[in-house]
Formats: structure tokens, C-alpha cells, sequence
């Protein structure tokens, strides 16, 4: 059974200069599970996410969250609507600690927030590194703590984009596994190169190429796909 449609882009182009990053993307984004985007380096898929969570601003087309037309708006109202993503790059205040981090995203979020600090630090594992500084934290911890920072704000929908980049095999472990259990509870848009996690952890995959939607579908329907399969495998 599909869920709700809770995200949709359509039209999207967005250029840089005279390059097309986006070229008239659409895509739907459904309530349950994860959805992940896979696609070669500069494909347009960490581009696409800034468009939706108002870091850039598209030349064309809209963005649409729960019916709601979000696009242009500004990173912080979109936040406060309901969606929240991670970087391919850390970013954290790596002087503070893991429960400051959190803390942060969580009073950002405007007056009525309950800082449940505590509460998402024990869902994420992560009790004991709560009063550690972020940079004495390995990789794949301080990973963890980015998806806690994200959860802070109370987010409907979550954009993870690579966060498993730059972990070894053991903490990328860690945090798919991390990841796979909050998408029962949240959906989730995972931006993950690694194919043997996406077709195991996703309910859907959507697959970009040079700034286009190239194919989307069930795990199984990705596999057959013919053009998919020229792109990754080469056949
Ligand atoms: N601010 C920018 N200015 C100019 N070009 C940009 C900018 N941001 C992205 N691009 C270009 O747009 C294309 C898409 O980049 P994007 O980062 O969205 O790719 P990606 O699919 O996320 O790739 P990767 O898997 O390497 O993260 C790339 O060719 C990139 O060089
Ligand atoms: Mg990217």
C-alpha cells in the first residue's frame, strides 16, 4: 500500500550560469518509509534538496509540502513547517556538545518547542556522549548526532543527504541501522550511493541523472530497469 503524498516537486529546473543542475524535476514524496535518490556525482540530487528545503531558489517550477506551496521560501520557514535535512558535509558547533547541539535545533524551532532533548538522545543511542564535545566524537557518532540535531526541530519529513559519507564499514553499519528504525516513524529521503543499503532499506527509490528524474519505483522495478542498468552497471 502507498502512503499519502506528503512532498511534491514539479517542473523544477534550476541552472548556474548557463549549466542545468535541475531540468525539470518531478517527483512525489510518500508518507511511509524511506525513499531514496541515487545517482552519479552531480546528477542533482543534493541541488534538488536545496531547492525543497529553501537554500536555493528554482528558475522554474514549485514545490509543494502537505498541498502547501513552499517554494522560495526561506530555509528557516520551512524548518518551522515541518521539514528538516542533514549535510553531505558535517555540520555541527563541534566546540559544544552533543546535548548543546541538539538543544540548539530544538529552541530554533520557535517558543512553543518542548526540548525533549533527552528523549531523542536515547532514542539515537547516544546517552553516553550527551556532555562530550562533537570533535573528541568519532565520524559515524558525530553522524548520529547531525540526524538528532534534524529530529530536534520536529520534523514531518527528513532529507539525510550521504550520511554515511566518509565512515568505515562498522559505523556506516551503525547508522543505516539508525536510520532504518526511524523510518518506521518518519519518512525519510536518503541520498546514499552505497547499493547494497538503498535496495535493502528503501521502499522506494528514485533514480537521477544529469539534473533528470531517470527512473523512480519499487526496489524491484529499479533492478530491471534497463536505462538504470546502463548507468550503474555499464551494460
Ligand atoms: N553553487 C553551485 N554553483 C555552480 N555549480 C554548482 C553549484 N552547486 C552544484 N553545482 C553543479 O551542479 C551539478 C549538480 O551538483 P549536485 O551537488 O546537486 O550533485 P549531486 O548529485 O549531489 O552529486 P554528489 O553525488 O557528488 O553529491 C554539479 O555539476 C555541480 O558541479
Ligand atoms: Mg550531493
Amino acid at each position: 500500500m502507498e502512503g499519502r503524498e506528503i512532498l511534491r516537486v514539479e517542473g523544477i529546473v534550476k541552472k548556474f550560469g548557463d549549466f542545468v543542475a535541475l531540468n525539470g524535476v518531478n517527483l512525489s514524496i510518500f508518507s511511509d518509509g524511506i525513499t531514496s535518490i541515487i545517482g552519479p556525482n552531480g546528477a542533482g540530487k543534493t541541488t534538488l534538496i536545496n531547492v525543497i528545503t529553501g537554500r536555493l531558489k528554482p528558475d522554474k517550477g514549485k514545490v509543494f509540502f502537505m498541498g502547501m506551496d513552499i517554494t522560495g521560501m526561506s530555509p528557516h520557514k520551512i524548518v518551522k513547517l515541518g521539514i528538516a535535512r542533514t549535510f553531505q558535509i558535517i555540520n555541527l558547533f563541534t566546540s559544544l556538545t552533543v546535548y548543546q547541539n541538539v538543544l540548539i535545533a530544538s529552541l530554533s524551532r520557535g517558543k512553543n518547542a518542548n526540548p525533549d532533548v533527552d528523549s531523542i538522545l536515547s532514542k539515537l543511542h547516544l546517552e553516553k556522549y550527551r556532555d562530550l564535545e562533537v570533535y573528541k566524537l568519532p565520524h559515524g557518532i558525530q553522524r548520529i548526532v547531525e540526524i538528532a540535531v534534524a529530529l530536534a526541530t520536529k520534523p514531518k519529513l527528513l532529507f539525510l543527504d550521504e550520511p554515511t559519507a566518509g565512515l568505515n564499514v562498522n559505523e556506516k553499519e551503525e547508522v543505516i541501522s539508525v536510520i532504518k528504525s526511524l523510518g518506521s516513524e518518519i519518512p525519510i529521503v536518503l541520498v546514499e550511493h552505497d547499493m547494497d543499503v538503498v535496495f535493502n532499506i528503501s521502499k522506494r527509490i528514485i533514480v537521477m541523472n544529469r539534473g533528470e528524474v531517470l527512473a523512480e519505483g519499487s526496489p524491484n522495478d529499479i533492478a530491471e530497469d534497463k536505462r538504470v542498468r546502463e548507468i550503474y552497471l555499464g551494460e
